[in-house]
């Protein structure tokens, strides 16, 4: 069954087209890469998949039913979160106090009971400690690394309980331990049944942590498939030594 289904889907800004006709499948309880030179779409593609930006053709359906026409809080509420390319945390805010940030987002019934609010503390504090980070709980978010930040942006995100996450880049820029880390904390969380699409330039992280690969070229998917049939197609090959 494919948990997010995006069909046709084409965005152009003034001359340049982004996203051309681009249709691909993600299939419920997998962790799909989206690999593709600089300037492929892939960004493009999260922005419409998450309501950021409107597409001009196209339609993307999550769990069947069509999500073109809503917006970024709608379409998180549904259960689709994502990161972004840059972390976008909250300078000024705690680790945990970013953590609680999604929870405010997600409805003031929260607010209103102390239990509650108790109760999601104690869960913003376990994810902290899952992705190794409960020490900087109470360092501001302007303090933290570039790595933790990223982590910390992954562990916001979790807090709604999304159902598909995508992860923009998670590890652009971050060392090789890291990366390790990030590859293993999506992982299990995959077993726990998050479905994951990961944007990703780092080419043997991608092979070796997705279940399926998409190949992105000037906006079109080119290929999919398993990790190491489609390493081989010629069309990818092409794509990336023609860029
Ligand atoms: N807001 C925008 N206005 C104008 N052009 C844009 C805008 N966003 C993206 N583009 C252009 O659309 C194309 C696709 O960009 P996009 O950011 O989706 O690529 P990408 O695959 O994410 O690249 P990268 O791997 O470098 O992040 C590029 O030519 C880019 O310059
Ligand atoms: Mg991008």
């Amino acid at each position: 069954m494919s948990l997010l289904q995006i069909a046709k889907l084409s965005k152009r800004f003034g001359g340049v087209v982004a996203v051309d006709d681009c249709s691909l499948d993600v299939p419920a309880g997998s962790i799909m890469g989206l690999i593709g030179p600089n300037g492929s779409g892939k960004t493009t593609v999260f922005n419409m998949v998450t309501g950021f930006i409107p597409s001009d053709k196209g339609t993307v359906s999550f769990k069947s039913k069509s999500i073109d026409r809503l917006g970024p809080d709608r379409i998180y509420e549904l259960g689709i979160g994502r990161t972004f390319q840059l972390a976008r945390i909250f300078p000024r805010l705690t680790a945990l106090e970013n953590m609680l940030v999604p929870v405010r987002r997600k409805g003031l019934r929260a607010l209103f009971s102390r239990a509650d609010w108790t109760s999601e503390r104690a869960r913003a504090m376990e994810m902290l400690e899952f992705l190794d980070i409960a020490h900087v709980a109470n360092k501001l978010g302007g303090t933290l690394s570039y790595g933790q930040r990223k982590l910390l942006e992954l562990g916001a995100v979790l807090m709604a309980e999304p159902e598909l996450v995508l992860l923009d880049e998670p590890a652009g820029g971050v060392n090789p331990a890291l990366l390790e880390k990030i590859g293993e904390h999506i992982r299990r969380l995959n077993e726990r049944g998050i479905t994951f699409l990961v944007v990703e330039h780092n080419m043997s992280w991608v092979m070796n942590l997705c279940t399926e690969v998409v190949v992105l070229h000037r906006g079109r998917a080119i290929a999919s498939g398993k990790p190491d049939s489609v390493r081989q197609e010629p069309a990818v090959l092409d794509a990336y030594l023609g860029a």
